[in-house]
């Protein structure tokens, strides 16, 4: 007998019928001798009730021995639920399916965490979850974000396709071209110590893809990247990338307000309001001390450079002689904070390089602070003002260069925000999505240790066209036609318009990021030699896919929307990779490993 419903199908109308039903024993209670197991699938969740008095000793006696997350398949009638015993919690709650057979298709062993707990994130180590991923998958939670997934995937499909895309894929065996993250590389076996790289993004082949004619693509396309791991990264990750030619920035951002309000519509049934707002790179960093600003919250960053020009807090009048700045922000109603707390968050500015953090609390209608005996009242007032100071407030500072004192203060400013959110002082409304573009980005950031220019997002980008004669001039100065999406805080993409022109390209590698000629020519050689031969204007952008869909679905780790992603060591549990191999197969491919391998210590 075939499943001839799911179990979040059935409903009043249906007691009478005769069904089957196929799935997992969810849970199972005894009631006065009456067996009620919780019957799980995909869809859903089904009461279903063994009697002894309807049902042959030997079945029963089965149902009553089931362990959870066995496989069963049940028959029998649907009836209505006794008065009073309803269930609104699921969608089947109405009905209760009365067994007259059951088949045991698999037993399931008795299982390392129970699923049946909408706690088990909170409770459950993630490390055993990985592990047991297929456990963890099983809970509705995990299956839902699985499913947000794939109807975003369906939806970006559609949408491209209706804006005339074609969706291109593009190699994952790629040629080794480092900058930016460190590479995954794969050995070539027909011709020893050469290796194929795999790609950090299509950026070149999609760039490819315009000198050849194709005007639109895309791709939900895999990356691999080989960096440091944090919940928002994973080594191979999903982009959705796009290219497109004959446009400016314009054309990038209408594109893309309408595929997220398709997305969002899509989702959670949700209109965003387009178009986003825009925020040029330096205001992100002067208010919110970050290019990826989270506004749902204020606090922001407010300068005092001309106030403490001659302050006799030397600190402060020295840090500003050198050409640095003083920036604070007013940590709203958190002057309750103990002498510990501020030394921690000290401790904390200082793993970003900051060399002190002053602040002031104001408590008792009096600023309690070392610092305060140094300020004239001009300079109070002016603190006052600016930073709307009431009883109450923790009042934070930074002298330092400007992008350092912003980067220091933009970290406290979350910081402080998660300390409020955890004492349920700062509430987020789960259904606030705040869309911003940020723009205007520096083209080039000088980096002190090489003594070098590197590119800020990557070296196709094309230089504002009226900041170009400041290239030779003042390169600090010039900016990029590059753009970030960002909601909530999380960067969620970002692209650029492009170089096409070849001499140009070939200025930026070779000018300004001084790579050697004949480096340039090995590693984007076919590139440059691509664009002699009609490279149209053309640009793009790659929305990380994962951290969309962790947005919509309100994580903050995108490993809950990857079916198998790997730990913060990169290694995936569940199949226990990377491993070592056998000799014969790193002499198949010429290779040798001259590292010491590590013990293994059993686990007890
Ligand atoms: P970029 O490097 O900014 O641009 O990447 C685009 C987006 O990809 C996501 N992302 C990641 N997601 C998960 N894990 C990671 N390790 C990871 N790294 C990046 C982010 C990011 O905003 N080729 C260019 C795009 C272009 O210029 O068109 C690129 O890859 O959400
Ligand atoms: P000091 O005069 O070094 O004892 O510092 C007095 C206060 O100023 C302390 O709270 C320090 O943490 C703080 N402080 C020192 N340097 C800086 C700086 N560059 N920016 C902000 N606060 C600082």
């Amino acid at each position: 007998m075939k499943r001839t419903h799911h179990c979040n199908e059935l409903r009043p109308n249906h007691a009478g019928q005769t069904v089957t039903l196929e799935g997992w024993v969810h849970s199972r209670r005894d009631l006065g001798g009456v067996l009620f197991i919780d019957l799980r699938d995909r869809e859903g969740r089904t009461q279903t009730v063994f009697d002894p008095s309807d049902l042959a000793p030997d079945v029963f006696e089965t149902a009553a021995h089931l362990h959870s997350e066995s496989v069963i398949r049940v028959a029998g009638h649907v009836r209505n639920r006794p008065p009073g015993t309803e269930n609104s919690k699921i969608a089947t709650g109405q009905i209760e399916l009365q067994v007259r057979e059951l088949t045991v298709l698999n037993h399931a062993a008795v299982l390392p965490f129970s699923i049946d707990d909408p706690e088990i994130a909170n409770k459950v180590n993630e490390e055993l979850r990985l592990q047991y991923r297929y456990l963890d998958l099983r809970r509705p939670e995990m299956l839902r974000n699985l499913r947000v997934r794939s109807k975003v995937a369906t939806a970006t499909r559609v949408f491209m396709e209706e804006q005339g895309f074609l969706e291109i894929e593009t190699p994952t065996l790629f040629k080794s071209t480092p900058e930016g993250a460190r590479e995954f590389l794969v050995p070539n076996r027909r011709d020893p110590g050469t290796f194929y790289a795999l790609p950090q993004s299509p950026q070149q082949f999609k760039q490819i893809l315009m000198v050849a004619g194709v005007e639109r693509y895309f791709q939900l396309a895999r990356c691999y990247r080989d960096e440091d791991l944090r919940a928002d990264r994973q080594p191979e990750f999903t982009q959705i990338d796009i290219e497109m030619s004959f446009i400016d920035r314009e054309d990038i951002y209408a594109l893309i307000e309408g595929l997220l309000k398709r997305v969002w519509k899509t989702a959670l049934g949700m209109d965003i309001p387009t178009p986003f707002r825009r925020m040029p790179f330096v205001d992100a960093l002067n208010l919110y001390g970050i290019d990826k600003p989270d506004t749902r919250f204020g606090m922001e960053l407010v300068d005092f450079t001309a106030e403490f020009r001659a302050s006799t807090f030397k600190v402060f009048s020295g840090t500003i002689a050198a050409g640095g700045v003083v920036k604070a922000l007013n940590a709203k109603g958190m002057a309750n904070a103990t002498q510990g707390q501020l030394e921690t968050m000290t401790e904390y500015a200082k793993s970003f390089g900051a060399k002190g953090l002053a602040f002031i609390k104001v408590e008792n209608g009096e600023w309690k602070s070392p610092i305060v005996k140094f300020f004239t009242d001009g300079e109070k007032s002016a603190l006052k003002s600016k930073l709307a100071i009431e009883e109450g407030d923790l009042i934070l500072f930074a002298a330092d260069q400007w992008l350092t004192a912003c980067e220091i203060l933009g970290k406290i400013r979350l910081y402080c925000a998660e300390v409020l959110k955890s004492q349920g002082r700062l509430v987020m409304d789960p259904h606030r999505f705040d869309f911003l573009w940020v723009v205007d980005f520096p083209l080039l950031s000088f980096d002190k240790e090489m003594n070098r220019w590197y590119s800020s997002h990557h070296p196709f980008t094309a230089p504002v066209e009226e900041d170009i004669p400041l290239l030779k001039e003042d390169p600090k100065k010039v900016r990029g036609q590059h753009y970030d999406i960002v909601v909530n805080g999380v960067e969620l993409g970002g692209g650029s318009i492009r170089i096409h022109q070849p001499a140009v390209q070939k200025a930026i590698f070779e000018e300004m990021l001084a790579i050697p000629p004949d480096e340039t020519k090995l590693r984007f050689g076919y590139m440059l030699e691509a664009f002699k031969f009609g490279a149209p204007p053309h640009g793009g952008i790659a929305l990380g896919f994962d951290r969309l869909i962790a947005t919509l679905c309100g994580t903050p780790s995108i490993r809950d929307v990857i079916a198998f992603p790997k730990t913060a060591k990169g290694t995936c549990l569940m199949t226990d990779s990377p491993s070592s191999v056998s000799t014969r197969q790193l002499r198949d491919l010429h290779l040798e490993v001259t590292a010491a391998k590590k013990e293994t210590t059993p686990t007890p």
